[in-house]
């Protein structure tokens, strides 16, 4: 067994070698500012160009549409404080269980919670329910980072695109944009916006094997912001700064290799999840799985031991040599149960007895083998 197993996927991933490989020559060969005039720094610009070209072929949107941001949380935030302090007044909806990158933001604004299900799921008849005259801005995270539940996305844009086409007849000229958060979707879904039908998607470069603080927010052509940082005017005005060239052509890199090899690594993992189901119900009877069994990532697994102090677990594996969570990474340190667990209808005290598992790259059966066994004998 190695030292150490690292179950832990959705709060952090390792760098890719050829992530760093494709962003070192931006820290000292080729440092220049990419907005200067001599030829160095044109190359520089062109790298940044396709980086962003690279990014816009896997949303299926034009290069123009790509904001280079400093991480998931900044994208959400751009997203969400972009679209509300242009329509002053105005609604966001947003589900009860995104990240609090989302929830936060947009609890500055005139919001409305959306419910999910027992699973942790959105259902778009519901979200319909919840969309009046005023909301222009609908959020919902396409993968959890908590249950790993997938939300119906595409079914959600076009419920949304009938509300659009009533309120034109109605002669309602307010927009109604849907953002999605796909920080944990990128490494295994299809992120293409236009056969999703989003407006905003977020990406998230520390959550697919590339650098931490980078991201992107994906903006739609039709999409109209208000600008966060203001400054210098790169990123269209939209997101000032000197571009973080080596993070970009990072983010750009791991994002090609993650999409490239999405089939591959979610037949490969969703073996390993259902394995690790099968063997829990034999091996940890008492145990629950917790979200959706159709609708689910496949690294994530998420499990309930009634009666478990899942603080005491954590630890326990930990000395096993074994990393995993007790929730999201940025909840981790905070005493009160999880919102997607409470959300989803879990109680407080099976809420604290559950466990985030979130297998990667270097996930093997043994790795599994492993603990499940330590599973069992921490009963
Ligand atoms: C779904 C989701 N959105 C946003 C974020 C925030 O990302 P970051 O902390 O990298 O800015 C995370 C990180 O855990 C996440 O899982």
């Amino acid at each position: 067994m190695p030292k150490k197993i690292y179950l832990d996927y959705a709060a952090a991933t390792p760098m890719d070698e050829s992530v760093i490989e494709a962003m070192r020559p931006f820290w000292q060969a080729e440092f220049y500012n990419p907005a200067a005039t001599y030829l160095a720094a044109q190359n520089v610009a062109q790298c940044v160009k396709s980086a962003r070209e690279k990014i816009a072929h896997w949303l299926g949107a034009k290069p123009a549409e790509v904001v280079f941001t400093a991480g998931g949380t900044e994208a959400d935030n751009l997203a969400i404080n972009g679209v509300m302090q242009r329509f002053p007044g105005a609604k966001v909806a947003v589900s009860a269980i995104e990240h609090d990158a989302v929830l936060q933001p947009a609890k500055q604004y005139d919001h409305t919670i959306i419910p999910v299900s027992a699973q942790g799921l959105v259902d778009p008849e519901t979200l319909r329910k919840f969309i009046d005259n005023d909301t222009v801005l609908v959020s919902i995270m396409y993968a959890n980072n908590e249950v790993g539940t997938i939300q119906p996305i595409r079914r959600i844009a076009l419920m949304l695109s009938e509300i659009r086409q009533a309120r034109i007849k109605a002669g309602n000229d307010l927009p109604l944009y849907l953002h999605t958060d796909a920080s944990q979707a990128a490494g295994y879904l299809d992120i293409h916006t236009h056969r999703l039908g989003v407006d905003l998607m977020t990406l998230n470069g520390g959550k697919i094997y590339g650098p931490k603080q980078t991201g992107a927010l994906f903006v739609g052509a039709g999409v109209t912001l208000t600008p966060q940082l203001l400054g210098g005017g790169q990123e269209r005005s939209l997101r000032s700064g000197t571009e973080n060239v080596a993070g970009l052509v990072g983010l750009a890199q791991a994002l090609d290799m993650a999409q490239n090899q999405k089939d591959q690594e979610v037949k490969r993992l969703s073996e390993l999840q259902h394995y690790f189901i099968d063997q829990l119900k034999l091996l940890v009877p008492p145990a629950v799985i917790n979200g959706s069994r159709t609708h689910r990532l496949a690294n994530n697994l998420h499990i309930t031991i009634p009666g478990a102090d899942n603080e005491r677990l954590v630890m326990q594996l930990d000395e096993a040599g074994i990393m995993c969570a007790i929730g999201s990474a940025c909840s981790a340190s905070k005493e009160a149960p999880s919102h997607v667990l409470m959300a989803m209808g879990m109680t407080a005290a099976d809420a604290q007895s559950s466990l985030r598992l979130t297998m990667g790259r270097q996930t093997t059966k043994q790795h599994i083998d492993y603990t499940l066994k330590i599973l069992k004998s921490s009963l």
